[in-house]
């Protein structure tokens, strides 16, 4: 029976899956989480836009999508950006036929330092990229969601053991990363009650991408005022975790696994969970 409504559907071209017919944005999605969350929305039936300040990589997911017969719209751009959030915001809506359901604020890097030594411009970087941008995205895609019109709307911030638990030389991340978490609940409890929107927070442990690789390998983003900012995990401290005996699942996660928890909680199957951190860690910090 299934597969019979699924083949119609196919003929008339009208989405099925567990997230069907409906608008998201998901910042970040060049790569890495993001770009996992977005494929794996698109196969359930989302049109998905790739927000990332990397145009080549976020029009490169979108392709990857288009091409095997989803939906996807590239919106490059940096979240630090005032403006280019409304644009996101508007092209979303009209890729959406005026309609947006859920929110995925991803985009993000850490910009480490001790506190002794950790700069303001540091601190400001990450504080605006984690929870400022968050904020403005939500703020400026509240028309969308301040809706009565029966459908489901979810936001989802993306957090970090680090802002649940502390982590020495990411004091600026941390409290960042903290601070999603007041963001997420304050939605929840103002959206909630008359528009029936969702939010939640997803904090990651140990998941293997570009910001968890050896620092060694070089990759760096450039931030504001042109700083290089080095991604990755010293070599040094990378081959003691190697053993992950901090990790009770004994191994890191992948972007996919990482993913898949955010699909599970924008899906009907988290239709009762709201303002809640659900922590994607493989048992990490209990
Ligand atoms: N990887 C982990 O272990 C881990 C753990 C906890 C939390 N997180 C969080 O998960 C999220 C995704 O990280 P990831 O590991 O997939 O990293 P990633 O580097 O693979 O992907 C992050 C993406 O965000 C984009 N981005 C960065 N700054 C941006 C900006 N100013 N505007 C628009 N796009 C921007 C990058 O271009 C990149 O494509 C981040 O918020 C990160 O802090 C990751």
């Amino acid at each position: 029976m299934a597969s019979r409504i699924s083949q119609i559907a196919a003929h008339l071209n009208y989405p099925t899956g567990l997230l069907a017919g409906q608008v998201a944005i998901i910042t970040g999605s060049g790569q890495g989480i993001g770009a996992e969350t977005a494929r794996l929305f698109a196969n359930e039936g989302a049109l998905v836009v790739i927000s990332d300040i990397d145009g080549t990589k976020a029009a490169s997911v979108a392709d990857g999508i288009n091409a095997a017969g989803g939906r996807a719209l590239a919106v490059p751009g940096d979240m630090l950006d005032g403006g280019y959030i409304a644009r996101l915001v508007e092209q979303a809506a009209a890729f959406g036929s005026g309609k947006i359901h859920i929110i995925v604020n991803n985009a993000g890097y850490t910009y480490d330092g001790v506190i002794h030594k950790m700069s303001d411009a540091q601190w400001d970087t990450i504080m605006d990229l984690h929870t400022k941008a968050p904020f403005r995205l939500v703020r400026a895609a509240a028309p969308y969601f301040r809706v009565k019109d029966g459908e489901s709307r979810c936001i989802v911030n993306v957090s970090s053991t680090s802002g649940i638990h502390g982590n020495a030389g990411q004091a600026n991340y941390a409290v960042a990363k903290a601070g999603v978490t007041g963001l997420t609940k304050t939605i929840a409890k103002e959206w909630g009650p008359a528009f029936g929107v969702r939010a939640n927070t997803v904090a990651f442990g140990y998941i293997l991408t570009r910001l968890t690789q050896a620092k060694e390998k070089g990759a760096f983003v450039t931030g504001p005022g042109g700083a290089k900012i080095a991604l990755g995990i010293p070599q040094a401290q990378q081959e003691t975790r190697d053993q992950h005996l901090d990790i009770p699942l004994r191994r890191p996660g992948t972007a996919s696994e990482a993913a898949s928890a955010v699909l599970a909680i924008c899906s009907p199957l988290f239709s009762y969970v709201t303002g809640q951190t659900i922590m994607v860690t493989g048992g990490r910090n209990m």
